[in-house]
């Protein structure tokens, strides 16, 4: 008897998707649906002081993750933590300074590399496991479980550069220029995010995102050599190892590589950010191939009429393929909430809208 299999008996309408049906609704979730522009998000990280302190407080983590399923009734829950925790992780300094984003202490050649390494790997990231197991144990049945890592070309921007931002110019410029040093961090960060998403899995995680924010913006063949060769071998490692897990991509920005990033990397599903065309996509996408996202968070802030023609605009797209609603990139912390309120109203009536 396969208990893998069996634990996810009761129906998920998530895992109905992205094995490629329809279930009668679409099921929706939200990216960054746990922060800042939720009184209750608010709180707890005021009691726990920092946000690291949060995300290695698996009690708290673990109620926090639940708060927007709590509020809204969402389809997925997504594990609070970040993707900068693989590299803390793997022992670079990380500090979330208020109103900056993260700071690292940079990595920008081979011999910083000695700085890293994957022997407190599980250690640091322990709390962030036992998160995964709080939430599975106190979750609605009919809910998914999101586990994440970032995608290794955007992680490793972060680590380079040290900082957040829309600019990648030190890690293309230690790419560009020493593929070989920029190859063995992008080696060790594959290592360190392989064994990271298979601990979720373990814990509990019944589906899996790869944030790969920052994948526009590169020539193709460097499209070709830092995302989607490095998310090609996650994806295969992983599915080794845990075969039934569904992996969702989200490669913001692929604009026109979409088609080679779904084809190429052996993602289950994509998720499609503000800027892409929705008739491209499902022009490009193979039939049944399951979509995700696309709504601008900036509708959700303005609310209104067209923030609710925008939601029936995607989901009339994707009408004829397995879809799952989210935005194209995550909430703002200026949302406010009743704004998602009247959003999931609509998306909680969607099931009554005859095909
Ligand atoms: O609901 C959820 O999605 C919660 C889990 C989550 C967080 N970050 C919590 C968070 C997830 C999935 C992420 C992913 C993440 N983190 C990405 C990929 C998605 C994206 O937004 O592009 C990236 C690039 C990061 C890195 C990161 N973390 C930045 C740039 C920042 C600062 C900007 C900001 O919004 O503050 C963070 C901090 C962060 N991560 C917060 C939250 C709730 C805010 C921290 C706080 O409470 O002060």
């Amino acid at each position: 008897m396969n208990t893998v299999m069996s634990s996810t008996a009761p129906e998920k309408p998530m895992l109905t998707v992205l094995s490629g049906k329809k279930p009668k609704r679409p099921p929706f979730w939200f990216m960054r649906q746990a922060g800042r522009y939720l009184s209750e998000y608010r709180e707890m990280r005021a009691r726990a002081g920092s946000f690291l302190d949060l995300v290695y407080a698996p009690e708290m983590a673990a109620e926090v993750t639940l708060q927007p399923v709590k509020r809204f009734g969402t389809d997925g829950a997504i594990l609070f933590s970040d993707i900068l925790i693989v590299p803390h992780a793997l022992g670079q300094t990380l500090d979330f300074k208020h109103g900056e984003g993260p700071v690292l202490d940079p990595i920008t050649k081979t011999s910083d590399l000695s700085r890293l390494s994957l022997d407190q790997l599980h250690k640091i990231a322990g709390p962030v496991y036992e998160t995964v197991r709080q939430v599975k144990a106190d979750m609605p049945p009919h809910v998914a479980l999101i586990g994440f890592s970032g995608g290794l070309w955007t992680v490793a921007s972060y680590m380079v550069a040290g900082r957040g931002g829309d600019d990648q110019r030190a890690a293309k410029r230690w790419a560009y220029g020493d593929p070989e040093g920029f190859g063995q961090l992008l080696a060790l960060l594959e290592d360190a995010t392989v064994a990271y998403l298979l601990e979720q899995v373990k814990a509990g995680a019944d589906v899996l995102q790869i944030f790969d924010s920052w994948a526009g913006n590169l020539p193709e063949p460097m499209f070709t050599d830092l995302v989607i060769a490095p998310t090609s071998r996650l994806v295969t490692r992983v599915k080794e190892a845990a075969p039934h897990i569904p992996i969702i991509g989200f490669p913001r920005g692929a604009g026109p590589l979409l088609g080679r990033y779904v084809a190429e990397t052996g993602v289950d599903a994509v998720s499609l950010d503000t800027g892409m065309c929705l008739t491209y996509a499902d022009e490009t996408l193979p039939r049944n191939f399951p979509t995700q996202g696309n709504l601008d968070p900036q509708m959700v802030v303005a609310g209104g009429p067209m923030m609710e023609r925008e939601m029936a605009r995607i989901l009339t797209s994707f009408h004829s393929r397995p879809h799952i609603f989210n935005l194209g990139h995550g909430f703002v912390p200026e949302t406010p909430v009743a704004h998602v309120e009247a959003l999931v109203g609509r998306l909680h009536d969607w099931q009554d809208t005859p095909a």
